[in-house]
C-alpha cells in the first residue's frame, strides 16, 4: 500500500476465512454460486434437498481444490434447515454468508392455483429464507459480520402471467430483505437480494421445454442490451462482490443482473 492508501495488489475478498451456506446449491444458480464462493476462499455448505446432487457439486469443488461440504437441506421445513446449518457449523465453524437461493418456479393458470400449491411455494421460496436466515444470524451478529443474499426474481418487479403465487413469493422476499437490512445494519451485517431474468439453468430449460416461455429462453435476446440469455456465472459473479468486506456499505439493496433489461 502506497502513501494515498492504494495497493497495486487486489483486495482479498475477506480478511479472515469465511463460512458459507448456499441453499439450493445442486444445480443451476446454486451450484455457480457455491462454486465462485469456493473459488474465492470461502468453506461453502453445498445444500440442497436433491443430497445426491449437493455431493456432486461438493466433490466438484473439492477437486478443484476448494473446500466444501454437501449437507441435505429442505427449506420448506424449518427441523432440516437447523440440522443442516448445524451440520455446517459443525464441519467450518459459524457460518456468516449466507446465499439463499433454492426455490421452486410452478406455473399455472390463476384459478387452478391451489391453496396447497400456493402454501408450498410460500414455504420453500420465503418462508425457507425467513428462517435460514434465523438460524445462521446469530453466528454473524457473534462474529459482528454477516452477508446475506437472497436470490428473488425479476417476476416480483414486472410481474408474471401464470406465476402470481410465484411472483408474489419473490416480492416477499424482496422486502424481506429491506426489512433485514434495517434490523441488521448496526450488527455489521448486510442483507441484499438479486432479482435474475432469464438466466439459463436446468429449471428454465424445464419451463422451455413445457411451453411455458413462449418462443422459449432465446426470445428475450432482441430486447436485451447485452444481447445474450444470462449464465449461472454471471449471478454468482454479482454475489462474489456483495459479500466481499469491501461491499460492507452496500445493504437493503436490488441489484438487477439481467443483461440490462429495463425492469419498471
Ligand atoms: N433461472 C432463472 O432464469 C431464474 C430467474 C429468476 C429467479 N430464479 C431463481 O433462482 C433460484 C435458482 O434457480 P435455478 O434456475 O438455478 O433452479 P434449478 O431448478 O436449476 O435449481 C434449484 C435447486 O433448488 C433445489 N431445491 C428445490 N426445492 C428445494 C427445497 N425445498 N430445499 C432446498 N433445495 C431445494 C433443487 O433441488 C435444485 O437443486 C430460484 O430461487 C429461482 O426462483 C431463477
Amino acid at each position: 500500500m502506497d502513501s494515498t492508501g492504494h495497493s497495486a495488489q487486489p483486495t482479498p475478498a475477506w480478511d479472515r476465512p469465511r463460512t458459507a451456506v448456499v441453499t439450493g446449491a445442486g444445480s443451476g444458480l446454486g451450484a455457480a454460486i457455491a462454486h465462485r464462493l469456493a473459488a474465492e476462499g470461502a468453506r461453502v455448505g453445498v445444500t440442497d434437498v436433491d443430497i445426491e446432487s449437493a455431493t456432486t457439486v461438493a466433490a466438484d469443488i473439492a477437486e478443484a481444490g476448494g473446500g466444501a461440504i454437501a449437507v441435505e437441506m429442505d427449506v420448506g421445513d424449518q427441523g432440516s434447515i437447523k440440522a443442516g446449518m448445524s451440520d455446517v457449523r459443525e464441519a467450518f465453524g459459524p457460518i456468516t454468508i449466507l446465499v439463499n437461493n433454492a426455490g421452486i418456479t410452478p406455473s399455472a393458470k390463476f384459478l387452478e392455483i391451489d391453496g396447497e400449491t400456493f402454501d408450498r411455494v410460500m414455504a420453500v421460496n420465503l418462508r425457507g429464507p425467513f428462517q435460514c436466515c434465523q438460524a445462521v444470524v446469530p453466528d454473524m451478529i457473534g462474529a459482528g459480520w454477516g452477508r446475506i443474499v437472497n436470490i428473488s426474481s425479476s417476476s416480483a418487479q414486472t410481474g408474471n402471467a401464470r406465476m402470481a403465487h410465484y411472483a408474489a413469493s419473490k416480492g416477499g422476499l424482496i422486502s424481506l430483505t429491506r426489512s433485514l437490512a434495517l434490523d441488521l445494519g448496526r450488527k455489521g451485517i448486510t442483507v441484499n437480494t438479486i432479482p435474475p431474468g432469464f438466466v439459463e439453468t436446468p429449471s428454465l430449460h424445464a419451463a422451455a421445454e413445457a411451453g411455458e416461455l413462449g418462443e422459449g429462453i432465446h426470445q428475450h435476446i432482441p430486447t436485451t442490451p447485452m444481447r445474450r440469455v444470462g449464465q449461472p456465472e454471471d449471478i454468482a459473479a454479482a454475489v462474489a462482490f456483495l459479500v466481499r468486506d469491501e461491499a460492507d456499505y452496500i445493504t437493503g439493496q436490488v441489484l438487477g443482473v439481467n443483461g440490462g433489461r429495463t425492469i419498471v
